[in-house]
């Protein structure tokens, strides 16, 4: 099975690379077991393209163990009797667990997805054990209300609401962030006392499969949380048919989130959807143009672009748009391109030679539609194998184009100049999407006003992709469904009970 070509086992830890060598089977449960098919399917290194390990490849029969083992752990004592101190104090103890295990995490990430060790430490693995120390700390504060009702005919009702688990979740997430997605999903299903069933992406489920060992380790009762690696056509599919499900949250593409919405429907199974963006980055014509350059190259070339936020739409204002396109250029061009293990690597490739064609696809169709590329628009030339993409930047597009209506999920930007403020937030709302928008301004009235304006579930101003437990996140429009993180993203795993009693 040991299949490195590309010297990754040189550049991890041995804990790591002990883990990433070895074949990865389901946990249903609180135990190992292989498929019932017994087929598997393998992760790719997508620095190299080769593969790293093979992994257990759920079916139906799988999913169906583990919605059954999610229900019985759902309604034993050991988890329906605990209290909620002792639900948090699980929690943190995963924190901690994922805090001590730190490096090996983020060495794992850095190869199954290609991002830069230094992101996937300091941010992936870093804000996934704050998520589950923000949500420790909710379970004991899950309230509900004491209602003050006005019965007829001179009864008396105690009446009060209780917030219960909505039962067991089937979590689905995506490959951009893959532990951390896992997390925000986990978290609050968790602390709301809810049963898991997490389906990592297939291109990463290296992460999702330590987490389990994680979750294991930390002392969860068997079966409260399962991890099914797997497809989305099979167990993706399969687990939100399942009518022992009882809540879809999903995080991907905005297609695959209207097929699952529209199969919800049919059992009216609750859902939550996180999905796609093409959010506009907005520079007003007092910003200060040698910041704002950075920020915006930053904005959306993180994790190579492959953000659900990514500030792809970059509008300048007319003033500084030469200067600020100009340094935009300058620095994708000095962004060091090489495998995520590697030292000083501050992109990495592509998670997949798929979404590779599909980058390169879109900067075909911008050229073709009279864009022009500043810099980038393809593979660097000193790196002739993996699924690496130059950062690119674009200018001299319609706001027709596909390229400036589209998400593309790569590190492809179109900057576009504005002159007056009212059609630019016009712009920038004209589209399909709201997930998020960032300003930049030192203008205290104009940042409230268009923050205001602008129809998206999270308005940066002065700064861009900054996310924390506490505070909701997602979309207006087609960009998702509901909220994550914070007392929002909690609700969303409650299920409110009103209790009447009659006291007259
Ligand atoms: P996808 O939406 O197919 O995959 C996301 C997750 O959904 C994976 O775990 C996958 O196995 C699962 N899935 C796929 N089909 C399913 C189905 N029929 N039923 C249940 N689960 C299913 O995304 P994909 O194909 O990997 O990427 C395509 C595009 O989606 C990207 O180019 C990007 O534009 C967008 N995307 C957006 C993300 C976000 O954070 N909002 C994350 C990943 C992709
Ligand atoms: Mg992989």
């Amino acid at each position: 099975m040991f299949t490195d070509v590309s010297g990754w086992s040189d550049l991890i830890g041995e804990a790591a690379r002990r883990f990433a060598t070895r074949p990865h089977r389901l946990f249903i449960n609180g135990a190992w077991c292989d498929a019932a098919e017994g087929t598997t399917f393998e992760t790719l290194d997508p620095a190299s393209g080769t593969v790293i390990t093979s992994v257990a490849d759920a079916g139906p029969a799988d999913v169906d163990a583990a919605v059954r083992a999610a229900r019985a752990a759902l309604e034993s004592n050991a988890w329906r009797k605990m209290t909620p101190i002792d639900r948090g104090r699980l929690l943190n103890r995963l924190a901690d667990l994922i805090e001590a295990n730190a490096q090996e995490l983020a060495e794992l990430e850095s190869l199954d997805n290609g991002k830069p060790l230094t992101a996937a430490l300091n941010g992936d693995v870093a804000g996934t054990a704050k998520m589950f120390r923000y949500f420790a700390g909710w379970p004991s504060k899950l309230e509900g209300a004491t209602i003050p009702v006005s019965p007829s005919g001179g009864r008396t009702f105690l009446n009060y609401t209780r917030s219960e688990p909505v039962g067991v979740c089937g979590l689905i997430v995506p490959w951009n962030f893959p532990l951390s997605m896992a997390a925000w999903k986990l978290a609050p299903a968790l602390a709301a006392g809810c049963g898991c069933i997490l389906k990592p992406a297939e291109q990463t489920p290296l992460t999702a499969l330590r987490l389990a060992e994680l979750i294991d380790g930390a002392g969860f009762p068997a079966g409260i949380v399962n991890v099914l690696t797997g497809r989305g056509a099979s167990a993706g599919a399969a687990l939100v048919s399942h009518p022992g499900v009882d809540k879809i949250a999903f995080t991907g593409s905005t297609q695959v989130g209207k097929n699952i919405a529209r199969q919800c429907a049919d059992s009216l199974k609750r859902v939550t959807l996180e999905l796609g963006g093409k959010s506009p980055n907005i520079i007003l014509p007092d910003a200060d143009p040698a910041e704002v350059a950075e920020a915006a190259a930053t904005a959306i070339f993180y994790n190579q672009g492959q953000v659900c936020t990514a500030g792809s739409r970059l509008y300048i204002h007319r003033k500084h748009f030469d200067r600020v396109v100009a340094d935009v250029a300058s620095k994708a061009q000095s962004i060091r391109i090489g495998p995520g293990l590697a030292a000083g690597t501050q992109m990495g490739p592509l998670v997949s030679s798929l979404q590779h064609e599909r980058v390169s696809q879109y900067v075909d169709i911008g050229r073709s539609e009279g864009g022009t590329t500043l810099t980038g628009g393809g593979r660097p030339h000193d790196r002739p194998d993996g699924y690496f993409f130059e950062p690119t930047v674009f200018v001299d597009t319609r706001d027709s184009a596909r390229i400036v209506k589209e998400e593309i999920f790569g590190p492809v930007l179109t900057a576009m100049p504005w002159d007056d403020i009212d059609d630019l937030v016009n712009r920038a709302n004209d589209s399909p999407f709201g997930l998020a928008a960032g300003v930049w301004t030192r203008d205290v009235k104009q940042a409230h006003r268009i923050a205001a304006q602008l129809k998206a579930g999270t308005v940066w101003v002065n700064c861009y992709n900054v996310t924390d437990p506490a505070s909701p996140f997602g979309g207006f429009k087609e960009s998702g469904w509901g909220r994550e993180l914070g007392r929002k993203g909690i609700e969303n795993y409650l299920e409110t009970k009103s209790v009447w009693i009659n006291v007259a």
